[in-house]
């Protein structure tokens, strides 16, 4: 069955209570994390392991390709919770290279549901057609795209009521777009921080 994840998880638990005793008890008094994390499903983006986050300090919301619709009900609550309860100081949205959402979505269509979800980015390859397309190797052009989906969701997450309503009342919040490579498992920052009205302006001429 599961043993071994239970096997693991049981010497977890004991390495956390002798390195740091009463840590996991404490919990139970409630979370403050910091941030909102919005990433891919990808099992090779552990983002808590990546960002070396302690249960606590983070907020997650996962989908295929990190995507922040503003029709998708579950990553808008995320968001709104986030924010409005929470108030974490920031909400990251990490994308990855090498994310299979955004190679389906360069690929023609025919993966079923998943085409809808990934519609959005099949636009967004429309709009930066000529930029990716400049490059030779399929890898640098799904790089390129990877990049563009991040700067594009930090974007949308911008754009939400809940996020505005917050810099309009002076809550302290920042937008980022970081990308994660799988290969030397470092973090690149896109340099997309947001954290005023103001920022959305030049933003919106990039996206
Ligand atoms: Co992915």
């Amino acid at each position: 069955m599961l043993t071994e994840i239970f096997i693991k998880n049981e010497e977890w638990a004991s390495n956390i209570n002798r390195m740091h005793p009463g840590f996991l008890s404490g919990l139970i008094k409630g979370q403050h994390p910091d941030y909102l994390v919005i990433g891919c499903s990808d099992s090779r983006v552990p983002l808590n392991e990546i960002m070396g986050l302690r249960p606590g300090e983070m907020f997650v919301h996962r989908n295929i390709a990190n995507l922040v619709l503003h029709s998708d009900m579950n990553c808008q609550s995320i968001i709104e919770y986030a924010v409005a309860s929470l108030k974490v100081k920031h909400i990251i949205v990490c994308g990855h290279y090498e994310c299979g959402g955004i190679k389906a979505a360069m690929d023609f269509p025919g993966h079923c549901l998943i085409d809808n979800w990934l519609a959005s980015i099949r636009d967004l390859y429309q709009c930066h057609k000529a930029e990716i397309e400049a490059f030779s190797h399929e890898k640098e052009k799904e790089n390129l795209l990877c990049e563009f989906n991040v700067g594009a969701q930090v974007f949308n997450v911008c754009q939400t009521k809940i996020v505005q309503s917050a810099w309009k009342s002076g809550q302290k919040l920042t937008v980022h777009g970081l990308i994660y490579d799988l290969e030397s498992g470092l973090l690149k920052d896109l340099n997309l921080c947001i954290s005023n009205l103001d920022e959305i302006c030049h933003m919106h001429k990039l996206f």
